[in-house]
């Protein structure tokens, strides 16, 4: 609890003391280089470079500094972001420096060093209209914005979806409590802003690892973006949609590598299950209840004295045995590993680090020391290769059990100490270019991340890793999911993990969700079934509460809740085979799994800030019950026609409608058009590997439905894809994939499937395909094949009609069934109303 205090004259602070005095004043003389030109001005230089067309980097050096520029980047950018040999031109115009690529004209003022991103056809689409700086280091750049703006992006933020009159700062917090509008930094730092303006959305990314602040509030007509330390290092990401800057910024941040399957399961976590008999029972009873569970987490009790890499000897004597009975029930584990490594001379992990002098050090030479759950902790030098290296190869200690995953949490890092992290003078070595924690601080987590990654993936003999981390900065997706931290079990923190999960979402970030049911405090069988109904269809999907609040598994709360929970984690599960092909999608072009209607619906005023429903892909309309004691909201349906999820309801679009969600149901629907691929439930996804040993189960597990949602009359495009769930071996073409198609005109449905690549022959060779809500009786089926390496287009007139007994309409229900065959070649079945 804060007093009065807290708002005392002296304790009020704006970043590098506000605006600053030093500017860059007159341009004075352009140099061309290599991928771009460096503007000199009379208090500094500006280096503007091209990574790729539609990608401009821009970079301040002050007067100190032009010298000599170094364009170094963090690791947040991907080494072959940058395209080899950009196409650019740079000119001097009367009043400007400009810099010209095929699809934006960045010109330099030469009165004031003002930089104005501009199309091609002169629309300027951004305009930066200052810089100044402070004798400290700290920057300012002011941006303009229309009155009509939008702000999207930023990560993990409290608050709405749109970010317009807030301000937040980028610094990696362990922050316990309170998660509330009002704190601006918690535990990610993504220094992405998505402008949306009603011409052209775009985004800015300032690549700077140390404290920043981007801040919507205080400009009436544009906003701030500050740092304080190190370079003001920005790039300019063109749109022109949201969806085309998403896909910019992770292909300049990375993206995710596709995840294990069973990662993307139902997870059960606690602080902690105490012993190697608790997990097991624990487990045990998943299975008695038929619950689906893949992962079951050991918080920090498993370890002797929190010391990372160690099992305590007593309440789990024997974690291998543990480790392989869980396996044979489809569950994995996956361990807690913090940073802190105890200050303990007789602990191995702590001796061998000391000596080869792999920790953080003060500037006098000494390791910094700092206490967190071990009591006086040292931290690992992430920035230094060796250190990741042997930090990675730690993990072995785990692999060798048969772990394949682990979690990172307090990697801040966390010290409970006052600035509640390690001191800002702290040197990192970062192979010998010293820089200080504070120049660096927000890219610790993603550091020990990656070393976590690449140590488990060079010890899995092929499987896939999976690393979950609570702190991160750009670029974190490239080695990490992302769990929100330490939330309450309060209504409004369900509600704001919407808008928190989607934005991180739209900064590269698929691959999140929020501690369901809440960590602290205590939940209540009502929230746990609501929340259970939202988080089975968030990216991640673990439930996890803290030692002393109440137990909150789903059988927590006696049999109805129980009964909710199992339905709503069984929905996840059937919905695999679309939500994998989803993350595949997201892996491939950066585009979040979940996704806010504006990125589906950019020109629509009405979901500009919806902040409580949101798509799975895009497609699949998700609308929470998020508040106590109520069994209806309205949901707001984008123009074009829906079908109710659960009944079949058609329903028109551009309006909001009354949904009724008695306890027991999450309101859902689908577009016209929509392609949902599903799977029968299993109580792992295990369950559904070649070589399971059920024979039932594997005859489940070849059968793959697709729901096809008519009334489209425009075509509508789902990739499909399908692979082993496990090992690396698709990136050498082991999968199945194919570009399935579906549009509805004049009495006759067509379906195509458009076949990518056929590499991979497990999995579900049966496919079930379902017409939904066709608006014509249907009369007769047809098939057309393009075999023999011919596409579709070439077999025109190649229509084999299907058996009458081959096909079932149910004219209760309104849906067609067909059963084929995986297609190994692309093929096109039409549904024909009597002509
Ligand atoms: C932190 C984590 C939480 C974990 C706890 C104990 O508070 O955020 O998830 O359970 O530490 O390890």
């Amino acid at each position: 609890m804060l007093t009065s205090e807290a708002i005392s004259p002296d304790k009020v602070r704006a970043l590098g003391g506000a605006f600053g005095f030093l500017a860059l004043g007159k341009a004075t003389g352009v140099t061309t280089v290599e991928q771009g030109m460096n503007v000199a001005a009379e208090g500094g230089m500006l280096a503007v470079r091209v990574v790729q067309d539609g990608l401009i980097r821009v970079k301040l050096f002050t007067a100190e500094e032009s010298g000599q520029p170094g364009m170094a980047s963090t690791i947040a950018i991907v080494e072959d972001a940058a395209s080899k040999e950009p196409a650019f031109t740079v000119e001097e115009e009367e009043s400007a420096y400009v810099l010209t690529t095929e699809l934006l004209r960045v010109g330099v003022d030469k009165e004031d060093g003002s930089v104005t991103f501009a199309e091609i056809g002169g629309m300027v689409v951004a305009r930066q209209r200052g810089l100044l700086w402070n004798d400290l280091g700290a920057v300012t750049a002011r941006f303009a914005a229309s009155e009509t703006v939008r702000y999207y992006g930023l990560g993990e933020k409290t608050g709405g979806l749109d970010k317009r009159g807030e301000r937040y700062e980028m610094w990696n917090s362990d922050v316990y409590a309170p998660h509330v509008p009002e704190i601006d930094a918690l535990y990610q730092s993504i220094p992405l802003l998505v402008v949306h303006e009603e011409e052209a959305t775009y985004g800015l990314f300032l690549d700077n690892p140390g404290r920043t602040c981007f801040d919507m509030r205080s400009e009436g007509d544009g906003f701030l973006i500050q740092s304080e330390t190190g370079s003001f290092d920005y790039y300019f990401i063109a749109g022109p949609a949201m969806k085309e800057v998403v896909g910019r910024y992770t292909s300049l941040t990375g993206r995710m590598e596709l995840p294990p399957q069973w990662a993307l399961g139902y997870h059960q976590s606690r602080y902690s299950y105490m012993s190697q008999d608790e997990v097991l029972e624990l487990a045990r009873t998943f299975r008695e209840k038929d619950i689906p569970c893949d992962v079951i987490y050991l918080d920090i009790h498993y370890m002797e004295g929190y010391r990372v890499f160690t099992f305590d000897p007593v309440r789990f004597p024997d974690p291998r045995s543990m480790i392989a009975e869980l396996k044979s029930m489809g569950i994995r584990i996956v361990p807690i590993v913090d940073p802190g490594v105890k200050l303990d001379l007789n602990y191995e992990v702590f001796r061998e680090g000391v000596t080869a002098g792999y920790f953080c050090r003060k500037p006098s030479g000494e390791p910094f020391v700092g206490p967190v759950w071990p009591g006086q902790s040292v931290f690992p030098d992430f920035t230094e290769d060796a250190v990741s290296r042997w930090w990675g190869d730690l993990h072995t200690f785990y692999t060798e059990m048969g772990i394949e995953g682990a979690w990172n949490d307090m990697n801040e890092p966390a010290v409970f100490n006052e600035s509640k992290t390690m001191d800002i003078d702290t040197i990192h070595g970062n192979n010998g270019s010293p820089v200080t924690h504070g120049e660096i601080h927000n890219l610790y987590g993603l550091l020990m991340s990656k070393a976590t990654f690449e140590g488990l993936g060079r010890h899995l003999g092929g499987n896939r890793p999976f690393v979950l981390t609570r702190a991160g900065y750009a670029g974190i997706q490239r080695y990490a999911a992302v769990w929100t931290g330490d939330n309450r079990s309060f209504w409004e923190h369900m509600a704001m993990a919407m808008p928190m999960v989607l934005n991180l979402g739209l900064s590269g970030v698929s691959f999140a969700g929020p501690d369901i049911g809440g960590f602290a405090h205590h939940c209540s069988g009502e929230l746990l079934a609501r929340w259970t109904q939202m988080g089975a269809l968030f990216p991640y999907c673990r439930n996890h509460s803290e030692l002393s609040s109440i137990r909150q598994e789903p059988w927590s709360f006696g049999p109805e809740i129980e009964a909710i929970c199992r339905e709503y984690i069984g929905l996840r599960y059937r919905l695999m085979p679309l939500i994998y092909s989803v993350f595949r999608e997201s892996a491939e072009t950066g585009l979040p799994v979940i996704r806010p209607l504006v990125l589906e619906y950019p020109d629509d005023p009405s979901v500009a800030n919806l902040s409580d429903q949101f798509l799975l892909g895009d497609s699949l309309l998700v609308a929470p019950i998020y508040r106590a004691g109520t069994d209806h909201r309205a949901v707001y349906l984008p123009s074009g026609r829906w079908q109710d999820y659960w009944t079949g309801e058609t329903l028109e679009g551009g309006r909001h409608v009354l949904a009724y969600a008695p306890l027991d149901k999450l309101p859902l629907y689908v577009k016209a058009g929509g392609i949902i691929p599903h799977a029968d439930v299993a109580s792992s996804t295990m369950e559904w590997l070649s070589g399971s040993d059920s024979e039932e189960a594997a005859a489940g597990a070849s059968v793959l439905s697709i729901d096809l949602y008519g009334g489209g009359a425009a075509e509508s495009i789902f990739d499909y894809y399908e692979d082993d769930g496990l090992t690396v071996d698709y990136r050498g073409g082991s999968y199945y994939s194919a570009r399935l198609s579906l549009r509805e005109a004049e009495g006759i449905a067509t379906f195509r499937v458009q076949l990518v690549r056929s590499g991979y022959a497990g999995g579900r060779v049966n496919w079930r395909l379902t017409f939904k809500g066709l608006s014509f009786l249907p009369h007769q089926v047809g098939v057309k094949r393009s075999g023999e390496g011919r596409d579709l287009a070439a077999a025109d007139g190649d229509w084999t009609p299907v058996q009458a007994a081959e096909w079932q309409y149910d004219k209760v229900a309104g849906e067609l069934t067909i059963e084929i065959d995986r297609p190994m070649d692309s093929i096109e079945i039409t549904v024909r109303a009597h002509s």
